[in-house]
């Protein structure tokens, strides 16, 4: 008798969305990528601005531990960590990423040093994915905010680096008119599909 292979279960996608507005061109890109998904995702919407993030209090060098802090962060950081990969919508802010996103990303440090939480050993081999916005006619300005994404979470933390879809758009719901984009972001979660992405090596994680 031949067995029935058991369905995967889906995979759990924590959707970060970091635009510091709602329904954005960011948000509408990803969400392009969801529903374009080759595989079953269970999605975990995570609008940043919906949260207090306290600013990181750089403690490293005081010989004190990490202060707890009585907000959100770890509450959301939870979720983060639950997350098989992550897709981050990402407006361009200044040639950055907007400042809520830039908040969160810093209290990883606090969570670097709290061996609790384990925090490199859950977030290597996680794929991430971007999915980005220029209103600039050149594509091309998304390129530091890309490469500190890339270096934050590929180089420095090991995450499998799934790839990025820049689109074009200023007004919310402009990128819907932008085909290059929302043709990259149909194709942005493609690598799911492959065993690649979920079991191939991770970036090395810089030691530090
Ligand atoms: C504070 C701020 C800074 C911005 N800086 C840039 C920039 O440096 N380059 C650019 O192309 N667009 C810039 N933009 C435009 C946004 O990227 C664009 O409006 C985008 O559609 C916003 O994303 P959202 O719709 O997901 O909120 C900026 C917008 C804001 C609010």
């Amino acid at each position: 008798m031949t067995e029935t292979p058991r369905p995967e279960r889906p995979i759990r996608l924590a959707l970060i969305i970091a635009s510091h507005r709602r329904n954005g061109n960011a948000e509408l890109l990803a969400e392009t990528a969801v529903a374009a998904a080759p595989v079953p995702l269970e999605v975990d919407r995570i609008r940043l601005i919906d949260y207090r993030i306290e600013r990181y209090p750089d403690v490293r060098h005081s010989g004190s531990p990490v202060p707890r802090i009585d907000d959100d962060y770890d509450a959301v950081l939870r979720r983060v960590l639950d997350a098989d990969a992550l897709l981050l919508a990402v407006p361009v802010y200044w040639y950055s990423m907007p400042g809520v996103l830039k908040d969160f990303l810093d209290r990883w440090s606090g969570s670097l040093r709290d061996p609790e939480v384990r925090f490199r050993e859950r977030m290597r081999g996680k794929p991430v994915f971007v999915a980005t916005v220029v209103s600039d006619e050149d594509r091309s300005v998304a390129e530091p905010l890309i490469k500190s994404l890339w270096l934050t979470c590929h180089y420095y933390l090991g995450m499998r680096w799934g790839g990025v879809a820049v689109g074009y758009g200023d007004r919310p719901g402009d990128v819907v008119n932008d085909a290059q984009g929302m043709a990259e972001a149909r194709d942005l979660l493609k690598p799911l599909a492959s065993e690649d992405i979920r079991q191939g090596p991770p970036g090395r994680g810089a030691a530090r």
